[in-house]
C-alpha cells in the first residue's frame, strides 16, 4: 500500500498539487484520472522520488520516501517498475535488450538466469519471436508489451504506469488494461496508473483518485463513478455523449435489479 498523506508541490512559486492525500492499494489497479494539466504527471513522478514535493508524505508500506537515505532510495528503486509516458524504450537495443536491461542494471542473477527471466516477461506479455526485433520495427502495441515486459523484470513491489494507452487504437487499449491488471492481481502489486482514458476508468478502474487542478476532488471505484454527485468528475468523465449513455444504462439497469439478497 502505497499513503500520500497532504503532498504539495510548486514550480516557481505556483501550486500544482495541493495538500492531496491518497491511498493506492495492494493487488489493485489504482487510477489517478484527471484533465491534462491537473497534476498526474507531476504526482506521479513525485511518488516515484523524481521529484520532491515541499511538503507532505508517501509512504511505501509504512517507509516514508522523504525520509529515505540514499541507500535506502536505492533499495526502493529496485521495487519499482515503471512505464513512462510514451514507451520510452532504447531504440538502439532489441527488445530482448531493453528487457534484459534492469537485469544487467540491477540484479545479482547470472547470465542465463537474466535470460530466462527476460523471455518470461516477453512471453507474459504474448511477445514471443520478437527477440531480435527493434523497436522501430514493431508496433506501438507491441512496444508498450515490451515496456510492461521490462517494468515487469525485477519483480516489483509497485507498479507506475504513466498514459499507457497513450497513442493506441481502442482495442489494443484495451488488451493493454487487461494485461496490466492481471499482471497486477497475479504478482500482487500496487500498481497506480495515471489516464484519462475512460475505457480504462470504467473498466480497470478498482481504486480511483480524481485530481482537479492539482486537488484530490474524489476518491471511489468504477461502480460509484456513474452516481457521483461530483459536479467536476462528472464534467471530466461523462463529458461525451457517449458515456453518458452508457450511464444512464447502467443507472436504469441498477434501478431495475435491486441488489442480490434484497426482496422485491
Ligand atoms: N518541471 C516543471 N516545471 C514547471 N512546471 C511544471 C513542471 N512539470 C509540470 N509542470 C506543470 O504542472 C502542471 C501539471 O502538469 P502534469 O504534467 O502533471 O499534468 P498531467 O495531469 O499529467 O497532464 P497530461 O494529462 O496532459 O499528461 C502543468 O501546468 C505543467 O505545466
Ligand atoms: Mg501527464
Amino acid at each position: 500500500m502505497i499513503e500520500v498523506k497532504g503532498v504539495t508541490k510548486s514550480f516557481d512559486g505556483k501550486t500544482i498539487l495541493h495538500d492531496v492525500d491518497a491511498t493506492f492499494q495492494t493487488g489493485k489497479t489504482n487510477l489517478i484520472i484527471g484533465q491534462s494539466g491537473s497534476g498526474k504527471t507531476v504526482l506521479m513522478k513525485s511518488l516515484v522520488g523524481l521529484l520532491k514535493p515541499e511538503k507532505g508524505q508517501i509512504l511505501f508500506d509504512g517507509r516514508d520516501v522523504m525520509a529515505m537515505n540514499g541507500d535506502q532510495v536505492k533499495q526502493l528503486r529496485e521495487e519499482i517498475g515503471m512505464l513512462f509516458q510514451g514507451s520510452a524504450l532504447f531504440d538502439s537495443e532489441t527488445v530482448l535488450g531493453n528487457v534484459m536491461f534492469p537485469l544487467i542494471m540491477f540484479s545479482r542473477m547470472t547470465y542465463s538466469e537474466m535470460l530466462d527471466r527476460a523471455h518470461f516477461c516477453l512471453e507474459r506479455v504474448n511477445l514471443k519471436g520478437a527477440d531480435n526485433k527493434y523497436p522501430s520495427e514493431i508496433s506501438g502495441g507491441m512496444q508498450k508489451r515490451v515496456a510492461i515486459a521490462r517494468a515487469i523484470a525485477l519483480n516489483p513491489k509497485y507498479l507506475f504506469c504513466d498514459e499507457p494507452n497513450s497513442g493506441l487504437d481502442p482495442k489494443t487499449s484495451i488488451l493493454i488494461d487487461e494485461l496490466l491488471s492481471d499482471i497486477t492481481h497475479e504478482y500482487n502489486i500496487t500498481t497506480v496508473i495515471n489516464t484519462h482514458d475512460m475505457n480504462s476508468v470504467l473498466g480497470i478502474g478498482e481504486n480511483i483518485v480524481f485530481i482537479n487542478k492539482g486537488y484530490r476532488e474524489w476518491v471511489g471505484d468504477m461502480s460509484q463513478i456513474y452516481n457521483t454527485d461530483n459536479e467536476a468528475l462528472n464534467h471530466f468523465v461523462f463529458a461525451t455523449d457517449l458515456f453518458q449513455k452508457v450511464r444512464e444504462y447502467v443507472v436504469d439497469n441498477e434501478r431495475r435489479t435491486p441488489p442480490s439478497g434484497q426482496s422485491r
